[in-house]
């Protein structure tokens, strides 16, 4: 005999079927955020990369209103390179802010097929975007002070940094619990990655090896970022020793393995480069920011799989091949 509604509500089973029926698949909304967060942190590497690109082209104030440009939208007539850079770059941010907005609103609506911990990383995201807005809107008005252009650059760091780890714990993922101490090395790793960007992010906001060449001014500066070489290199370096000689190391900890040595590698040449040639060539200064953002996020994501190896059941679903 079918049961009656009021049946349907005593009974705990018939309630529990019932609920699951009707309940949004927790998969689905974590797929969703992490698709977002990842082409979120795409566009904030990109983001970087045209904003070095606008340092180094001297079209920080080429717009010199905010947050318009020339008092529009779409300045046609002033367009030539120096503007569209500066345009570009605020139209990217702002297609970046109204993303991570839209993602709060995800990570809200869908709360209770998440992870408690993930609305409010979403909402540190937003935080940190909202504050980058106002650190973009002081370097114009400021005139470029170079420690609001340092700050600017640290902000996106942190919140290319905040994405990636959010899109990284949101992976499907069956630890190996091989990874150990990898975790540890790997924060040190991307902390020190972290801070020689600053440090460089101050070499370049004061036109310092200009200075130091040209007036034997702000050397120190200069002398900072060369120092920052030793941990930067003595970390990741002592990361990738580790991590080749653990053995059964999860798939994807090795592939990153040697994304992390090759932009390790390349940045040192860049740097070198730019630093011999007197940043004459200004594409391999935008390269070194790309690279640096790079191998700091290759840290991040390396980091979050080294926490979650320990995870050895499945997690969310199992990845395609977790064999060594
Ligand atoms: C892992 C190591 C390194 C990291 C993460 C790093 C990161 C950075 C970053 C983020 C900037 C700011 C770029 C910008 O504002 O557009 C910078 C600037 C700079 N870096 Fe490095 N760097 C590293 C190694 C080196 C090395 C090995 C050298 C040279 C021997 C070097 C020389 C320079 C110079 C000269 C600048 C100033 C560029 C300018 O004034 O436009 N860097 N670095």
């Amino acid at each position: 005999m079918a049961e009656t509604t009021f049946q349907q509500f005593r009974n705990p089973l018939a309630r529990l079927r019932r609920a699951a029926a009707t309940q949004p698949d927790p998969t689905a909304a974590r797929d969703r955020i992490r698709w977002l967060a990842f082409r979120l942190a795409f566009g904030t590497w990109l983001l970087m990369a045209v904003g070095s690109a606008t340092r180094v082209a001297n079209a920080g104030l080429a717009c010199p209103d905010w947050p318009l440009c020339y008092g529009q939208a779409l300045p046609w007539t002033q367009m030539n390179l120096q503007v569209f850079l500066e345009w570009f770059h605020r139209l990217d941010a702002g297609l970046l802010g109204l993303g991570t907005l839209g993602m709060v609103v995800m990570a809200l609506g869908a709360r209770r097929s998440l992870p408690r911990w993930v609305p409010p990383v979403t909402v540190l995201a937003l935080v940190l975007i909202v504050a980058q807005a106002a650190l973009g809107a002081l370097t114009v008005t400021e005139l470029l002070r170079f420690d609001i252009v340092t700050a600017h650059l640290g902000m996106a760091l942190l919140f290319f940094c905040t994405l990636l780890t959010l899109g990284t714990a949101l992976l499907p993922h069956r630890g190996m619990g091989s990874a150990g101490a990898l975790r540890w090395l790997g924060g040190a790793s991307a902390i020190a990655i972290y801070g020689q960007s600053i440090a460089g992010g101050l070499v370049g906001s004061r036109w310092a090896l200009h200075q130091c060449l040209d007036l034997a001014q702000l050397c120190g500066t200069v002398h900072g970022h060369l120092l920052g070489i030793v941990p930067a290199v003595v970390l990741p370096a002592t990361l990738l020793g580790r991590a080749w000689r653990t053995p059964a190391l999860h798939p994807w900890l090795r592939r990153l393995r040697w994304a992390i040595a090759g932009l390790l590698g390349l940045q040192l040449l860049v740097g070198y480069g730019t630093f011999r040639l007197h940043l004459q060539i200004e594409p391999l200064t935008v390269l070194h920011q790309a690279v640096g953002a790079a191998l700091l996020g290759s840290l991040v994501v390396f980091t979050v799989l080294a926490c979650r190896d320990g995870q050895t059941g499945n997690q969310h679903a199992a990845i395609a091949d977790p064999t060594p």
